[in-house]
């Protein structure tokens, strides 16, 4: 033990020496305090202190010598600098002088809840206070296997951070890894921080900070139910209540406070941080997962003591409820003026249109401006709009450079938003609710809020989700203003008057109480959750819902008649698809390569919200008629789709140029092909197509095989024509139209299938091809 000790004394002093002359921020590795309870410092079996293992720790690490080809045109050098920078910078959030307490509280308890408001610093600093805590190190375990021998394994290590979108997972994990002075992701061996999204992971061996989506990290625990690589899970985000939260937050719960027995009981700590959640009943969920792990324990014993209490169990109950540890961040904020529009705004993206060139004109302050906006056709609209003024603005006034923020844009153009605006311009930044609290975006001084948001909609009697535009939340409203005030004093306005703001909801309505749970139940399933009912939701779904979404796996195979999960559905959890889709991708696969390959490149533009500029105005529609003559498909939206990939993947003079001659959006086209790429490879692995790439020469596509494949997963998404010459839906016998931007638009055919189902004033089928009767009747009773 005395060598141990000396051991350890050397490493540190090696530590500091090597910290001072990198000159970067310390944060020391603390030694387990002697009166922490032994619940948190959970011995491992085995019974080993954790090893001090310097090549995975970042502050420790000898400067990192080149380990590979790649690695030699890293220049830490230029990282530690940058590093140094942005040390000053981090030194000034209102997080900064936390540190130590919540690094204490996390010693003393397995679960900490953090409110802190947006731009206090909780994504970035708080994986960087933890990673050097003596817990946080790979822990050497002995678990037991199935045939009754041990196993060595090494349990933590990493910290995983969850993020509700994609785009806030790569920008936190890019930031961060500046921040510490190190490569992002695979672009080095050595790199500490890495990120997970669906159809991108960037992650090295050596690293210990992973922000990833939720749903990736309940993919992750499919495949590892302990998650044995993680010490920490930070859930971000937690106000925001996607349905995949709640989902992760039930199986979190379950595996905190020593819970890890498959894992030699290594402890996992979680850390849940929100910028405006209701604080109690997160706690109250929490604590109610301890007393239940208590009432067992009590069971236990009571079964080895032969059932005579005694006094430890009242012990445990102290410490249990006390293993739950809350702290508020105030954060920092300049006072922001609203504005309301006196009178009700009929278009928006032409209010704020004005708006924007309003302050251009008058507002002296500079700045740059953020316009919150409903998703990516307004967003595209206003970017048109924004750019066909500027060219005939006063040259004496500084440029404008409008910037969109949406889910579906390539990760490059997301990026470019954080980039600081070039001399003598300012950036206009049109945004989703996706810059409502998942991003920062420095230097805006001014908000346009149109007050509304896309949200999904679960339709009962449909049985589907549709998306609606809604108001948005009081909540919701002032983190939208608030963004105005980071940096200095700002002005918000809000595209709505001060009665209609009075009369919002006060808080969003979390997603498990509005959408579909058909993906969230499969993820249970094939977790080994048989009794959906006794799941510990952060919020109980209602029970219809439940129901439906059990119908709808039963429907497409993946459950068995029992309600237990099928090989199917196996298989389709671990596709990063919805379940519908997924079923679609297997009912294809059957159908042979080619039918597989074309159905791949469909469901890659289903994935992007349009693949076609917008044109909806008579003369805009004329020209698209014309310009995209040779990619309509009279069979529908589906082959459409798919003869618009094949000419565009096929075109090698310039993809722009016949992107922008068939009025198709590169843009989305290019992220139409990533996501072909992800799902081609993710295939190949599945053995589900051959190991090699294809050639590129592709016969002629099979329709009726394509749409065959598609009814199998959406034979509930079809409606027929019915004598008045309008379509009803075959299940819920509902009126709905073919949305005008379809290529079926006006026509009528036997039946239709349709990808979406929008509610704008009336109903529409979006994505729709024509299909037979018998094929859907066919794939009905098929089931
Ligand atoms: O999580 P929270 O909203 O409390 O703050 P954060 O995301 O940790 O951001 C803290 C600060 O880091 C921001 O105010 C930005 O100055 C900076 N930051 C950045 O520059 N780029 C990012 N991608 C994220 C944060």
């Amino acid at each position: 033990k005395k060598r141990r000790n000396k051991k350890r004394k050397r490493d540190e002093a090696t530590e500091e020496a090597q910290a001072q002359r990198d000159n970067v921020l310390v944060e020391k590795p603390v030694k387990a305090p002697s009166s922490a309870p032994e619940k948190v410092v959970t011995v491992p079996v085995g019974n080993k202190e954790p090893k001090h293992e310097p090549s995975t720790d970042q502050t420790s690490a000898p400067k990192p010598k080149p380990k590979s080809f790649a690695d030699t045109k890293t220049n830490f050098t230029s990282l530690r600098e940058k590093a140094n920078a942005l040390y000053e910078l981090r030194k000034k959030l209102p997080i900064f002088g936390h540190a130590d307490e919540i690094r204490q509280r996390l010693r003393d308890r397995d679960v900490m809840l953090l409110v802190g408001e947006t731009g206090s610093g909780k994504s970035t600093q708080i994986p960087q206070f933890l990673v050097n805590e003596f817990w946080c190190r790979p822990t050497p375990a002995k678990v037991l296997q199935e045939d009754g021998s041990e196993k060595s394994i090494t349990v933590g290590g990493c910290i995983a951070i969850t993020q509700p979108r994609r785009v806030a997972a790569i920008s936190l994990a890019r930031r961060v890894a500046e921040e510490m002075g190190t490569p992002l992701g695979s672009s080095s061996p050595a790199s500490k921080v890495g990120y997970s999204v669906r159809f991108d992971t960037s992650t090295s061996p050596s690293t210990r900070v992973k922000f990833l989506t939720e749903g990736m990290l309940l993919q992750e625990m499919l495949h590892d139910p302990w998650l044995t690589k993680y010490s920490a899970v930070v859930v971000d985000e937690v106000h925001e209540r996607g349905i995949n939260v709640d989902l992760v937050a039930g199986f979190l719960r379950n595996l905190v406070s020593g819970k890890r027995e498959g894992r030699g009981g290594v402890p996992l700590k979680v850390v849940v941080m929100s910028a405006t959640a209701d604080m109690e009943s997160l706690m109250g969920f929490f604590q109610e997962g301890f007393q239940e792990q208590e009432q067992e324990q009590q069971q236990g014993q009571k079964q080895l003591s032969n059932g005579t209490e005694n006094g430890e169990n009242g012990e445990n109950s102290e410490q249990n409820s006390m293993a739950i540890s809350a702290c508020h961040i105030k954060g920092r904020q300049f006072p922001v003026k609203t504005i309301y529009s006196p009178e009700p705004v009929h278009d928006f993206v032409d209010a704020a249109l004005k708006i924007i060139f309003q302050i251009h004109y008058k507002e002296p302050m500079p700045g740059d401006i953020l316009v919150f906006l409903t998703g990516q056709e307004t967003v595209e609209n206003l970017e048109n709009l924004v750019n066909e003024y500027a060219i005939g603005m006063d040259p004496s006034l500084p440029k404008i450079l409008v910037l969109p923020l949406f889910a579906a844009l390539p990760q490059a153009a997301q990026q470019r938003v954080f980039a600081p605006a070039p001399p003598r311009t300012r950036k206009v930044i049109l945004a989703t609710n996706i810059a409502e609290t998942s991003v920062t975006v420095s230097g805006v001084r001014y908000v346009v809020d149109c007050g509304k948001a896309k949200v999904k909609q679960f339709r009962t009697r449909l049985g589907l989700d549709s998306l609606l535009v809604k108001p948005i939340s009081k909540s919701a409203a002032i983190q939208r203003k608030g963004r105005a005030g980071r940096e200095a004093p700002g002005q918000c306005f809000r595209l709505y008057t001060e009665k209609d703001y009075l009369a919002l909801d006060e808080t969003n309505t979390p997603e498990i109480l509005r959408c579909d749970l058909t993906q969230a139940l499969l993820n249970m399933k094939a977790r080994g959750v048989d009794d959906i009912v006794r799941f510990p939701f952060l919020t109980r779904p209602p029970r219809e819902a439940l129901e439906k979404a059990l119908l709808q796996l039963l429907n497409i195979d993946a459950l068995q008649d029992d309600g237990s999960i099928s090989d199917v559905g196996l298989h389709l959890a671990k596709l990063p698809l919805s379940p519908t889709l997924g079923r679609v991708l297997l009912a294809a696969s059957e159908n042979g390569y080619d039918c597989l390959l074309d159905v791949i490149d469909i469901i890659s533009c289903l994935s992007v919200e349009n693949i076609f500029l917008n044109t909806t105005s008579e003369e805009k529609k004329e020209a698209a008629e014309t310009a995209r003559r040779d990619l309509y498909r009279r069979e529908g939206d589906h082959l459409t789709m798919l003869s618009t990939v094949r000419a565009y993947a096929g075109e090698n003079v310039d993809r722009k140029v016949w992107a922008e001659r068939h009025l198709v959006s590169h843009r989305a086209m290019q992220s139409v092909m990533d996501v072909r790429k992800q799902l081609r490879s993710q295939c190949r692995s599945a053995k589900m197509l051959p190991r090699e790439e294809t050639t590129g020469h592709y016969p002629d596509p099979s329709p009726d095989l394509i749409l065959q494949s598609f009814l199998s997963g959406f034979a509930t998404n079809t409606a027929r024509l019915v004598p008045d010459g309008s379509y009803r839906t075959i299940v819920g016998n509902q009126t709905v139209a073919i949305h005008p931007s379809s290529v079926l638009f006006g026509k009528k055919v036997e039946a239709i299938l349709y990808n979406e189902f929008v509610f704008t004033n009336r109903s529409y089928a979006r994505g729709v091809s024509a299909v037979q009767m018998d094929w859907v009747g066919e794939a009905l009773a098929g089931r």
